[in-house]
């Protein structure tokens, strides 16, 4: 295991994720670890991360520097170097300007991170405070026009530094580097895999609930069904799924759920058929927020009634991935309660949420459940909103509107995916705003619905540009909508970006 200690850069997600690509474990945590802690983790390497502090700040992160004499090979970026270099009695600069973006370095002969690249090769620098002078028995191992000390090391005890960024991808030769360190300093063997993951997990899962019960609000979407997917590989029937439809899910979702993890997985698998009741709940509501709320508590009293007619649940699970984690900051990831009241369950009724996800990436989270079984459709399922097409009815919602948009959707996911687009596509599907247009059938005047199609290229949902579907794509959705879908007689294409626009409509 390699792990990486957190001064707060907001690049240090990208340190753990890129040495796991290399079939290496490692694990990102708060620079406040003690040294006991460290050692008990056992890891072959450690990295300190970049910051945005300077080792001369007086509320500045440090970390036990007793870790320099564990004879467990560190690596220092950015920041991380300079608390190493302040702490060896080299000279750190402090400087009133950033150097920020793409630098040019000269590599020294021999340097062991550099081995099989070239001598002169671009980095990405982020720093202000720079190093004017490496501590005694450090050789300089590159220099760049603006940094004499761009990368030094010391060999006996096996200590290294640089000062640019070799996680992010601007760095040329980073990746190299950085499994340089991994594999050349650390001797690590690169035979992490996500099998290893599970048995790892399966193992921590079953010491941590013992003889008890967990309980997991299993929605379908990729995060909860995986992790439903590994603690019951883990305890079996001590786990109890609860899925609620609440009448707005897309079209054959429900099936898929139940057909998955009752028929395939064996699981306890509670399904609450609750359109009724949220359908009369939001009778006559048409403003969002209101609809989304409404939603939102409706789906907890749901939730509670169940769970109260079920024995004793000690644990909840939740899908919380490493991304959540980090976004939220790693200083406050420690101190996330163990002991969490989900919203509107009864005062009395107290769980220990389980997290088994949470060193875990999106695309790891794919992986996974991908070993574990977990099929396609619910492996790679787009993002789907907790509030349903229910956001996607524009004003109110009436069961007629919700088929409108359910059987569209379920259209354009068929020709999406038929022009081999649902994986390119981050996100597709149909609004019905509440417009209706006149238009000619057959030989009759029609006066009936617009539908709008959204589909977006993303990220992380946070921006998005429209997707550019082919023509020809668009054009086989708009006569399929129009000749399948009752009241549609017009279709629509929204070609707006997120901002100025938001993904959903609602
Ligand atoms: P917006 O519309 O804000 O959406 O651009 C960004 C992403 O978030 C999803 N979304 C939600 N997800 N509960 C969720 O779980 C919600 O209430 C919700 N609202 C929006 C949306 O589908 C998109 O992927």
């Amino acid at each position: 295991m390699i792990l990486v200690l957190d001064f707060g850069s907001q690049y240090n997600q990208l340190i753990t994720r890129r040495i796991r690509e290399f079939g290496v474990y490692s694990e990102l945590h708060s620079h406040r670890l003690t040294i006991e802690e460290i050692k008990e983790m056992n890891p072959k390497g450690i990295i300190l991360s970049g910051g945005p502090h300077s080792v001369y700040g007086e509320n500045s992160f440090r970390c036990d520097e007793q870790i320099f004499e564990l004879g467990i090979p560190v690596l220092g970026i950015c920041y991380g170097m300079q608390l190493m270099t302040h702490h060896f009695g080299g000279v750190v600069e402090r400087a009133n300007q950033r150097e920020y973006g793409k630098a040019d370095i000269h590599v020294k002969e021999n340097a062991l991170l550099f081995e099989g690249t070239p001598k002169e090769q671009v980095v990405w620098m982020s720093h202000s405070d720079k190093i004017i002078e490496a501590p005694k028995d450090f050789a300089i191992e590159a220099t760049s026009s603006s940094t004499p000390v761009a990368a030094m090391r010391n060999k006996d005890k096996n200590l290294f530094g640089v000062q640019f960024h070799p996680e992010v991808r601007n760095s040329e030769y980073g990746n190299n580097l950085l499994k340089q360190f991994v594999f050349q300093a650390c001797h690590c063997k690169g035979d992490w895999t996500m099998a290893n993951f599970i048995d790892m997990e399966v193992d921590k899962i079953r010491e941590q609930v013992g003889d008890r019960n967990v309980l997991c609000a299993l929605s379908g979407g990729v995060d909860s069904s995986v992790v439903a997917a590994l603690i019951h590989k883990a305890i079996g029937d001590q786990l109890t799924c609860i899925f609620v439809d609440h009448g707005l899910l897309r079209k054959d979702e429900g099936e898929t759920v139940m057909r998955t993890f009752r028929d395939q997985f064996h699981m306890n698998i509670i399904k609450v058929d609750a359109q009724d009741r949220f359908l009369s709940k939001l009778k006559g509501v048409s403003d969002p927020e209101q609809k989304r709320k409404i939603i939102g508590n409706e789906f907890i009293y749901v939730f509670d009634d169940e769970a109260a007619k079920l024995e004793k649940m000690d644990f909840l699970a939740q899908g919380t991935l490493y991304t959540d984690i980090v976004e939220s900051g790693t200083e406050t990831a420690q101190t996330i309660k163990s002991h969490h009241n989900v919203g509107g369950l009864p005062e009395d009724m107290e769980f220990t949420l389980i997290e088994p996800l949470n060193t875990l990436f999106k695309d790891e989270v794919r992986a996974l459940g991908t070993e574990l079984g977990v099929p396609d459709e619910i492996v790679w399922r787009q993002p789907f909103p907790g509030p349903g097409l229910g956001i996607r009815v524009l004003g109110e919602i009436t069961p007629e509107k919700v088929d409108i948009v359910r059987e569209s959707d379920a259209i354009l996911r068929e020709e999406i995916q038929k022009a081999g687009l649902d994986r390119d596509i981050w996100q597709y599907f149909t609004v019905l705003p509440d417009i209706r247009s006149v238009g000619v059938m057959g030989d009759a005047r029609t006066y009936d619905y617009a539908i709008g199609i959204r589909a977006v290229t993303s990220i992380d949902g946070m921006t998005s540009d429209w997707a550019r579907i082919p023509w020809d794509v668009l054009e086989k959705i708009s006569v399929r909508v129009v000749n399948e879908v009752n009241h549609i007689n017009r279709v629509l294409y929204d070609v707006t970006s997120k901002p100025p626009a938001t993904i959903e409509w609602e």
